[in-house]
Order: structure tokens, then C-alpha cells, then sequence
């Protein structure tokens, strides 16, 4: 795991859209896996300016989101497609007709899933994962369990997972329950994860994740195994590993 050391919040969205255009410059062609929340909103934001600023074409790109909420669809403000639409897709020159995000409309999980699985592998795999973690330590939707899934999958969303993205919602009741997420296996076969780790919420679940067992328990974990993982870590979500002395 290759690290890059980042102040705060803005430095790290500022150096992961560096790395993602120069990715995209060197294959414009590129599959990116793209992921939604808090922690990517800065990088999208530079993504943009860069786009603006024309030093970046997005027009050959495709990307693959990791998750969608069960029962939302492309309007639902709180959904995932809507997020990318918002943040990324509608000021940019991607074709949207290149872009995916699981169906959260469609009710056959079965069927949602496994169309997901088919557009991975139709688009190639993916090149460049950038990927957050929860708090519980959960990369897309997979959450703290006993077993790490493959493939896209339709999760029962966690408690924890619950409160946290109640933020998102007029209150926690309206979170939905479930959704649809790509596997750890998806991820892991990404060629190259970037890893976006950014506040204190964040500093025990990035312990965990660096310095703990591989287990299920901390999904992210499993990332200690793959051999192309770049980790863009502020100084907050650095807290613990530093109070431990190991940084
Ligand atoms: P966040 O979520 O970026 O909104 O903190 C990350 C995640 O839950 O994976």
C-alpha cells in the first residue's frame, strides 16, 4: 500500500483528482469504480475545475459507482445516481450513457444484481477504484458480517450505517433499509483502489483496517491484500495510528 499524507480534507480531494486525471490522461479510456458520500463531494469539486480549466476529457470515460440505495431511483434527491448526476456527470463531458449505478428501482434483487455483475463485466472491470470507508469500516455497502461477499450483492443496511447517513434524510426512519452493493471481490479486482480516509469519525475503522486481522468484521481489512492500494489519509483520520506511535 502506497501512502499519501494529507493535511485535511482539502489537500486530500485535491491530490486524489490529480491522480485520477492523470489516470484518465494516460488511458482516457479508463473504467473508473466512482463511490458517493461525503468523503469524494471535494474530489468531485476538483474534477470539475479541472474540467472547466480544460485539462481534463472525460468524453471516452466510463465509470461504475459501487452502490445504490434499495427503492430510489435516478430523481430521488438522497439516491446515488442523483449524487453523480449533481456532483460530477452533469459538469462534465462524460456520456452518461457510459456511466452506471445499480437499478435501486428495480425490486428483484436477484435480478438487479446480477444485470450489475453482467455491466462490470461488460465495461472490462474495473481500472481505478476510489473508494471511502465507513466509520463500521464497510467499503461500498459491505458491512461489518462474518462472511466477505464477491459480488454485487443486496445488503441490509447496518445500524451504524443507518445513523450515519441519517445526515442524508429528514430523519433515520426515511434511510432506507437496503441496497444494492458491489462485492469486495468487484473492488478487489479493481488494478489500482484509492483510498480516500479523511476525519477523526474515520481514525479507528483506518486503524483497523491497516493494522488489524483481515476479517469480515472490517470489511476494508481485506485491502491489506491487494497490490495496488493507494491511501490518501488526512491528518484527522491519521489520529489513532499516530497516538499508537506507528506513523
Ligand atoms: P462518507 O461515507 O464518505 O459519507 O463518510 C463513506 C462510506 O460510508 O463508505
Amino acid at each position: 500500500m502506497r501512502f499519501v499524507y494529507c493535511k485535511n480534507y482539502d489537500e486530500m480531494s485535491k491530490k486524489i483528482a490529480e491522480d485520477l486525471i492523470q489516470e484518465i490522461r494516460q488511458n482516457p479510456e479508463i473504467v473508473l469504480g466512482l463511490a458517493t458520500g461525503s468523503t469524494p463531494e471535494g474530489t468531485y469539486e476538483y474534477l470539475v475545475k479541472a474540467y472547466e480549466e480544460g485539462t481534463v476529457d472525460f468524453s471516452k470515460v466510463t465509470s461504475v459507482n459501487l452502490d445504490e440505495y434499495k427503492g430510489l431511483g435516478p430523481d430521488d434527491d438522497q439516491g446515488y445516481r442523483y449524487f453523480m448526476n449533481h456532483h460530477l456527470f452533469d459538469h462534465v463531458n462524460i456520456d452518461k450513457a457510459n456511466t452506471y449505478v445499480p437499478n435501486g428501482l428495480e425490486e428483484d434483487s436477484d435480478k438487479a444484481c446480477s444485470e450489475y455483475e453482467a455491466i462490470i463485466e461488460n465495461v472490462g472491470g474495473i481500472d481505478v477504484q476510489l473508494l471511502g470507508i465507513g466509520g463500521n469500516g464497510h467499503i461500498g455497502f459491505n458491512e461489518p458480517g462474518e462472511i466477505f461477499i464477491k459480488g454485487t450483492h443486496c445488503v441490509d443496511l447496518a445500524e451504524s450505517t443507518l445513523k450515519a447517513n441519517a445526515r442524508f434524510f429528514d430523519s433515520i426512519d426515511d434511510v432506507p433499509k437496503q441496497a444494492y452493493s458491489m462485492g469486495v471481490g468487484n473492488i478487489m479486482s479493481a488494478k489500482k483502489v484509492i483510498l480516500a480516509v479523511s476525519g477523526k469519525n474515520k481514525a479507528q475503522a483506518l486503524y483497523d483496517t491497516l493494522y488489524g486481522d483481515i476479517t469480515p468484521k472490517v470489511q476494508a481489512s481485506i485491502l491489506q491484500l491487494h497490490n495496488n492500494v493507494v491511501l490518501y489519509a488526512d491528518e484527522d483520520a491519521l489520529s489513532i495510528i499516530k497516538e499508537k506511535g506507528l506513523l
